[in-house]
């Protein structure tokens, strides 16, 4: 499964619900078409089925619980996720923590079902330690800079160096508070896979301009990487 570049997290916002969840996926789905970058959304459980049936990018969703088919009631489980064809899901979310016995399951629940797993993890040591689970990327976002103005990129740089060391090149997702093309191009070109990014989406006057200097800053950021 290829990794997600940038992944906008349409967390509850209205903006980013019902109808509108689908607007803005198409949204989505034309800028990664048009820029190459790969783009993915991470949206509420009750939305899925209709994204995925409409868009062409990897569909997340935003959580799920470790639940098995049959006597439970009102879990998602990550079959009825795979089911309707999700990419994968978020999981642990600062907004959604999970226990690490609960992470641990659900992990290997995800992989073997064919899911793909983002674990976000509040700081580059818990980052770290999720990796013993063996997810497919691990998010680091600094809770206190979530939803806020100031990006982690701004305030403080030195997560995305101690990520990508720690956690691996390419393995890694920077998020919270990211707004900008010098965000995402800062983080990219120090070795992060890419961008876990809300708020600088859902709540921009015109997303499709925002997440298009988003793709531009991931472009950048790559070839500055590469020395090209
Ligand atoms: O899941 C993404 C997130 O927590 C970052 O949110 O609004 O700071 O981009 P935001």
């Amino acid at each position: 499964m290829k990794n997600p570049q940038i992944i906008v997290n349409f967390k509850t916002y209205a903006s980013g619900s019902g109808e509108r969840a689908l607007e803005l996926a198409k949204i989505h789905e034309k800028v990664a078409r048009e820029t190459g970058v790969n783009i993915a959304i991470a949206v509420q459980a009750v939305d899925l089925r209709l994204i995925v049936n409409e868009v062409r990018i990897p569909v997340f969703a935003q959580h799920f619980d470790f639940a098995m088919e049959g006597a439970f009631t009102g879990h998602v489980t990550p079959h009825s996720l795979k089911a309707i064809g999700a990419f994968g899901s978020l999981l642990n979310h600062s907004e959604k923590r999970i226990s690490l016995d609960d992470m641990e399951k659900s992990v290997d629940l995800a992989r073997n079902l064919g899911l793909f797993t983002v674990v976000c993890a509040e700081s580059v040591y818990a980052g770290k330690a999720a990796m013993d689970l063996d997810p497919n990327m691990i998010a680091v976002e600094p809770p206190e800079l979530i939803g806020g103005d100031v990006s982690v990129c701004t305030a403080k740089p030195q997560v995305i160096l101690d990520a990508v060391q720690m956690i691996g090149r390419d393995r890694v997702l920077i998020g919270a508070g990211i707004k900008s093309k010098e965000d995402v191009e800062m983080a990219v070109k120090h070795g992060a896979g890419g961008i876990l990014v809300a708020s600088g989406i859902t709540k921009a006057h015109d997303p499709e301009a925002v997440l298009r200097e988003l793709a531009e800053g991931f472009i950048k950021g790559q070839k500055l990487r590469s020395g090209a």
